[in-house]
C-alpha cells in the first residue's frame, strides 16, 4: 500500500485528492493548518495532522514512511496573495523549501509541487508550451515561479520533483470555492440572472477539480519518471476566451443577462499547450466546463449555496478579514466550517 502527505489537503483540490487517493487503496496523511481548508472527511486510512508549511520541526512522524508528498498548502490567488505579499511569501515559497528540507530529512525522495499556468501571464495569441519564458504579473505567481526553480535546482537523488502547473481550477469540491472564475460566475448568474464579464477578449485555460486530482493520482503511478519534470496539467480544448465562458453560463441557465463591460480588470491573457501531459501521462478530459455550470446550477437550484458569496468560500476575503483581525487565524471563526458540515462533491457527498 502506498502512503502519501499532502499539504493542503483540506482545501479546494485537497479534499478531492483525498477523497480519490483513499478509494484507489492508499494511506493519506494530510497536513493543513486549516487556514481556508474544509472539513475533515471521514475517510478510512486517512490522518488529519494540525501543520504549518512554515514549521515543519516536527513532521518527521508524519512523514514516516511516505512514499511522496503533494505539497499544495498556498495561499491561493493573485487577491488573497496582494492582501498580505509577505506572507504569500513565506507560505508559497519559504513554505516550499521548508517542505523539501523536511523531505530530505525523512528520507522522501519524490514530491508533486501544484503550480499554476498563471506563471505565464501574458501570451496573447500564442499558445505557452513548459519551454515558453514565464512572466508572472502577482505575487502568487511570483511565489509559484521562485519556488520552481528552488525544487527544480535540488540534486535529484535528494528529491525529485514533478511540477504540475495547473489551470484555472472550477467544479464542485468539499472544501468549495466561489472565488475562482467559472465557479463565481455561473452561482452569480443563478442567483442574480446576470453574467458579467470584464474585458472579454482574454484567453484562460480550465480544468475540473477531479481531472486535477487525476492527474496528480497518474503522476504519482509514474514508475519511469525519476528525474525532476515540469507538465502544463490541462486540456488544449478547455482554453477558452472569457466571453466564450460568459456566453455558455448564459446559455446554460433561463433568463440569464450577459454583461460584457470594456475594462480589464485581470491582466493576465494566456493560452497554454497540454499535449505532453496526455501523451506521457495518458490524462483524459473527464469534465468540461459546461458540466461545472450544469452541476452547480443544480446544486443551487436545489437550495444549496444560498451564501456562495460569504467570506469562507473565498480566499480574498479570508485573507481580508485576517488582516484585519489578526486574531483570527488558521482554524478562525471566519472560514472555520463546522464539524458536520458536507457540501456536495462531484463524487456525490452528501447536500448541506
Ligand atoms: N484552484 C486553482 O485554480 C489552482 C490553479 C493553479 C494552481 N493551484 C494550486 O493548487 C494548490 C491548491 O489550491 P486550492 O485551489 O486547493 O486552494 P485552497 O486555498 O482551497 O487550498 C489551500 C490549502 O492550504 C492550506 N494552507 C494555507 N496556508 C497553509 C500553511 N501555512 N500551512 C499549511 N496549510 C496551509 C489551507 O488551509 C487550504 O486547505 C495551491 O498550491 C494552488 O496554488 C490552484
Amino acid at each position: 500500500m502506498k502512503k502519501y502527505l499532502v499539504t493542503g489537503g483540506r482545501g479546494y483540490i485537497g479534499s478531492v485528492l483525498t477523497q480519490r487517493l483513499c478509494r484507489s487503496g492508499s494511506e493519506v496523511v494530510v497536513v493543513d493548518n486549516g487556514l481556508v481548508g474544509g472539513p475533515e472527511l471521514d475517510l478510512p486510512r486517512v490522518t488529519y495532522v494540525d501543520g504549518d508549511v512554515r514549521d515543519v520541526g516536527s513532521w518527521d512522524k508524519a512523514l514516516d514512511g511516505v512514499d511522496a508528498v503533494v505539497h499544495l498548502a498556498a495561499i491561493v490567488g493573485d487577491p488573497a496573495c496582494a492582501v498580505d505579499p509577505d506572507t504569500a511569501w513565506e507560505v508559497n515559497y519559504l513554505g516550499t523549501v521548508r517542505v523539501a528540507e523536511a523531505c530530505r530529512r525523512a528520507g522522501v525522495r519524490s514530491l508533486v509541487f501544484a503550480s499554476t499556468c498563471s506563471n505565464y501571464g501574458l501570451t496573447g495569441d500564442e499558445e505557452a508550451d513548459v519551454w515558453s519564458p514565464v512572466a508572472p504579473q502577482s505575487a502568487y505567481a511570483e511565489s509559484k515561479v521562485r519556488s520552481e526553480h528552488y525544487l527544480l535546482s535540488l540534486p535529484r537523488d535528494v528529491l525529485s520533483s514533478r511540477l504540475l502547473r495547473f489551470a484555472t481550477i472550477h467544479g464542485l469540491s468539499p472544501r468549495m470555492r466561489f472565488d475562482l472564475a467559472v465557479n463565481v460566475m455561473t452561482a452569480d448568474a443563478v442567483a442574480r440572472a446576470r453574467v458579467t464579464v470584464h474585458g472579454g477578449t482574454q484567453w484562460r485555460p480550465f480544468l475540473h477539480v477531479e481531472d486535477a486530482a487525476a492527474a496528480v493520482q497518474l503522476v504519482l503511478r509514474d514508475g519511469r519518471h525519476t528525474a525532476p519534470s515540469v507538465y502544463n496539467c490541462g486540456f488544449g480544448e478547455e482554453n477558452y476566451r472569457m466571453d466564450a465562458i460568459g456566453e455558455l453560463i448564459a446559455g446554460e441557465i433561463a433568463g440569464v443577462r450577459l454583461e460584457i463591460r470594456k475594462e480589464q480588470t485581470d491582466p493576465r491573457d494566456y493560452r497554454v499547450n497540454f499535449d505532453p501531459i496526455g501523451r506521457e501521462l495518458g490524462l483524459t478530459l473527464g469534465h468540461r466546463v459546461v458540466d461545472t455550470v450544469r452541476d452547480i446550477r443544480d446544486a443551487m437550484l436545489d437550495g444549496g449555496f444560498a451564501d456562495f458569496d460569504s467570506p469562507r468560500y473565498s480566499n480574498y476575503l479570508t485573507a481580508l478579514a485576517k488582516r484585519d483581525d489578526p486574531g483570527l487565524g488558521a482554524g478562525g471563526s471566519v472560514p472555520t466550517f463546522p464539524p458536520d458540515e458536507r457540501v456536495p462533491s462531484s463524487t456525490g457527498g452528501p447536500r448541506p
